[in-house]
């Protein structure tokens, strides 16, 4: 999607010349819309000048996390334009984690207007041609009207924030990354909304990422959770990898599975391999054993874009001994004590499998 031809200069408030990491900056507004049972979608109201939104403490959103979100890109290119990278294919995504989550979706045409609109409210902060940075896009939808009950609210919020942001992680593309793949935590159970962009998805990693931080990782990497042997995805985005096939020519490599993010990188990333380099592209299970085989492994998403994986090391964990910590709380001896009648894994290790 491009939007006017002559744009606004960035804004001088921020210094573009300095790292702009990503992190929330206000910029002068986001748009909002409601949906009603009785009204639909509403028309939407750029909100200027004021980052909160006001719902009822009993919004499903808030207790049973009704919430869905996308991430998409806004660039300012060399003839002046700003272009917005691919824009229906998050309007489709959307679409599916809202259906996941029993809430209303904002049908495209609602989606590309409210896009168009309020870019085009903060282009000034669209950062500067050539500054390795862009405009971050982040649409939302939650159920923000009340439900003390299990089912969807009455009422629905979407919205559309914008920040200028420059790399994900420190380093950008050029610096490797090392990611570690532990077995505290199932990212996706097998039939569940892995393949979805619910907020539930994501908060669980916020643990094992600061775990994996304070070791010197940067990413976590999950396998699937029911063998765990196949690769899945990084804690933010896709897993893609090379090698050189029987042919001579180069395969672009990614997992297909049902409890992964359908990445609008990643499949720009395979489109370009085939159609502009020639590479031949695989979409299939990936054995943990064969990603030592790749020539290189990359992170892709609209955050991320292409961060190149320098390392990945695995925790090996073997399985201890169970043991019961109380066998005497039978209720017939004495008070039942729940917490006293448990299991309790003993002697479990933890190894590490490095892949360079
Ligand atoms: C994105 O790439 O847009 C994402 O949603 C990843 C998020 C963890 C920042």
């Amino acid at each position: 999607m491009t939007l006017e031809t002559v744009s606004r200069e960035p804004t001088s408030t921020i210094d573009w010349s300095q790292p702009i990491g990503f992190k929330y900056r206000h910029p002068r507004s986001h748009i909002k819309y409601i949906w009603t049972k009785e009204t639909g979608w509403d028309k939407g109201e750029l909100v200027r000048g004021n980052h909160t939104v006001t719902m009822d403490i009993a919004a499903t959103a808030l207790h049973y996390g009704q919430t869905c979100f996308e991430g998409m890109k806004a660039f300012r290119m060399k003839d002046g334009k700003i272009r917005i990278f691919r824009p229906e294919l998050n309007a489709q995504r959307i679409q599916e984690s809202c259906k996941a989550a029993s809430m209303e979706a904002p049908p495209l045409p609602v989606f590309l207007d409210a896009l168009r609109r309020v870019v085009e409210d903060n282009l000034d902060f669209v950062p500067p041609q050539g500054s390795n940075g862009s405009m971050y896009i982040r649409p939302f939808v939650f159920g923000s009207g009340p439900q003390l009950g299990l089912s969807p609210a009455p009422e629905f919020t979407f919205i559309i924030l914008v920040n200028p942001v420059g790399p994900y992680y420190a380093g950008g593309m050029g610096s490797p990354v090392k990611a570690l793949i532990a077995h505290s935590l199932d990212r996706a159970a097998p039939h569940g909304t892995g393949n979805t962009k619910l907020g539930g998805n994501y908060a669980p990693v916020f643990a094992s990422t600061s775990v994996a931080s304070a070791k010197g990782f940067t990413v976590n990497l999950f396998l699937d959770a029911a063998t765990n042997t196949h690769i899945e995805e990084f804690a933010t985005s896709n897993f893609a990898g090379c090698k050189r096939g029987a042919d001579g020519k180069t395969i672009y490599v990614t997992p297909r599975s049902g409890s992964i993010l359908k990445g609008v990188t990643n499949r720009s990333c395979a489109e370009l391999a085939s159609r502009h380099l020639g590479w031949n592209v695989e979409r299939r299970e990936i054995s943990w054993d064969e990603v030592k085989d790749f020539d290189e492994v990359v992170a892709t998403g609209t955050a991320v874009v292409m961060t190149p994986i320098g390392e990945i090391h695995r925790e090996i964990k073997r399985p201890g001994k169970k043991v019961k910590v109380s066998a005497d709380t039978g209720a017939t001896t004495g008070a039942y004590d729940w917490d006293k009648d448990a299991e309790e894994e003993v002697g479990a290790e933890v190894d590490v499998q490095i892949v360079k």
